[in-house]
């Protein structure tokens, strides 16, 4: 290790910063957000630094460097951007024994400072000790992104129950346990989402059980996993996932999704066979209540989004009647997802001005859908489960009016590697999926903004070429 990481104490202190240039200012508000007592030497100074000398945040010593400006200051920066000036900086600062930085300059610098991401009061320090630059910055955006934006919210939310919890838990080893569940479970979930009060009414219920021994009921989170590509995830399914005891999942979540669970979570199977049923509903819900009730943050993994064609809204119903906590976490549907791999916008100012989703699902033979709306123009269907009546539903909608040259995509495996994508015309949709023999799970776009696919563009670009 080239360098110690330490988090110094600023606040009322006295730093120096010698220079006025932008380089300089970019360490100011770092050392205000801090609360040191900046003063600036420097005989002219950038507009930033000015700004700041005037409305009193910093203050602004109108001379060059002399080096008694170092003494009783915590640390020093030198950032003239001049090497001499800053080898006199930092020899009067090592002098003076008081830690000195010059950016870009790990010769002369005693200490330097580390890239950071601020979720106040958590601090995330990344430093390469001066190797790369780059590859720290590359870190940085890598773990912010897996941070939640309300992380220092917890650890707020976390200090205000501090002397309670050390109070009603005596014992060490239980406290960690208990903080434990706090911050990789619902409970810091709910600060998470801005639900403080839920989050603080479950944490009395958490200290309950630990002083009283009594049950703390799980948690159910309906989670949308995307249409396929586990990248499409967001990042609360993400965190999810890592939280859960159980994984409870049907056919159109695949391996790679699952992959991000905890590894230790149990995973549950339920099905869903074009065949048939491997778990029956009424079975699922039952399932995911009764884990929950056992004290177990259950993850419900559902195909793209769970209110969409998902059944979700059945298995919320079913829990919150039975007073089981459940939490939605949003997926990206199929149909967001598919039309954004094929290249169909949806909706189009000149094309579409409103989109309908539908299913194509038929319990005896056509599926039941307002033909005459669906029929008129200017609008986008996008038909789930529509692969064994797609030539009813092109027969239906050209009965009622619609062309049968309307453009149509069929997108099957939507998102994932062996991802297709057809295109015909409405005419022709019933042989276009039966001549490719075209599988579930797949999506059947109808519209004019089908003519703004991949697809259709390629095929266009190759037509000129020929041409
Ligand atoms: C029971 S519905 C579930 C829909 C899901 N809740 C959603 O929001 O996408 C299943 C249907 O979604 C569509 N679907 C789901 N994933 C798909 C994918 N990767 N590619 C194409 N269609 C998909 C298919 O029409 C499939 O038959």
């Amino acid at each position: 290790m080239r360098h110690l990481p330490v988090f110094l104490k600023l606040r009322k202190r006295k730093v120096l910063v010698v220079g006025g240039t932008p380089r300089a200012a970019a360490k100011l508000a770092l050392l205000v957000a801090a609360g040191a007592r900046v003063v600036v030497v420097a005989p002219t100074v950038c507009a930033e630094i000015a700004a700041a000398a005037d409305d009193g945040r910093i203050s602004h010593v109108r001379r060059s460097f002399e080096p008694s400006d170092v003494d009783g200051c915590a640390v020093v920066i030198a950032a003239t951007g001049l090497l001499p000036v800053d080898e006199t900086v930092a020899d009067a600062a090592r002098h003076a024994g008081v830690p000195v930085n010059v950016p870009d300059n790990a010769e002369l610098s005693t200490f330097i400072t580390p890239a950071i991401i601020d979720r106040d009061p958590i601090t995330v320090a990344i430093s390469s000790g001066g190797a790369s630059p780059a590859l720290t910055r590359a870190l940085r955006s890598r773990i912010e992104q897996s941070l939640p934006a309300r992380l220092g919210h917890v650890a707020r939310f976390a200090e205000r129950f501090r002397g309670t919890v050390k109070s009603v838990i005596g014992d060490y080893a239980s406290r960690r346990r208990f903080w434990d569940e706090v911050i990789g479970g619902p409970i810091a979930d709910a600060v998470e989402r801005g639900d403080e009060p839920g989050a603080a009414a479950r944490m009395l219920a958490l200290m309950n059980t630990h002083v009283h021994g009594s049950d703390l009921p799980g948690t159910v989170y309906l989670v949308g996993a995307g249409p396929g590509d586990p990248d499409l995830l967001t990042l609360r399914a993400i965190r999810a996932l890592q939280r859960a005891d159980v994984v409870v999942h049907d056919r159109l979540v695949g391996d790679g999704v699952l992959e991000m669970a905890r590894r230790d979570a149990e995973r549950v199977y339920v099905g869903k066979e074009k065949s048939g049923y491997t778990m029956a509903q009424a079975d699922i819900n039952a399932l995911l209540a009764d884990r929950a009730k056992a004290g177990e943050i259950v993850v419900r993994l559902k195909g793209g989004d769970p209110f969409i064609f998902g059944r979700g809204g059945e298995e919320l119903d079913y829990l919150r009647q039975r007073g089981v906590d459940v939490q939605v976490v949003p997926g990206i549907s199929a149909a967001a997802g598919c039309a954004a791999t094929a290249g169909i916008p949806l909706t189009h100012r000149d094309l579409a001005s409103s989109v309908t989703f539908v299913s194509g699902h038929a319990k005896d033979g056509a599926p039941r859908l307002d033909w005459p709306v669906l029929a008129q123009g200017g609008q986008t269907i996008v038909v789930y489960m529509g692969v064994t009546t797609a030539h009813i539903i092109a027969h239906q909608l050209i009965a009622h009016g619609l062309a049968p040259a309307t453009p149509v995509a069929v997108v099957e495996n939507g998102t994932l590697p062996d991802q297709r994508v057809l295109t015909g015309t409405l005419g022709g949709l019933g042989a276009l999926v039966s001549a490719n023999g075209v599988k579930a799970p797949a999506l059947i776009i109808i519209g004019e903004v089908v003519a703004l696919s991949n697809v259709v563009a390629q095929a266009d670009a190759a037509m000129n070429v020929a041409v």
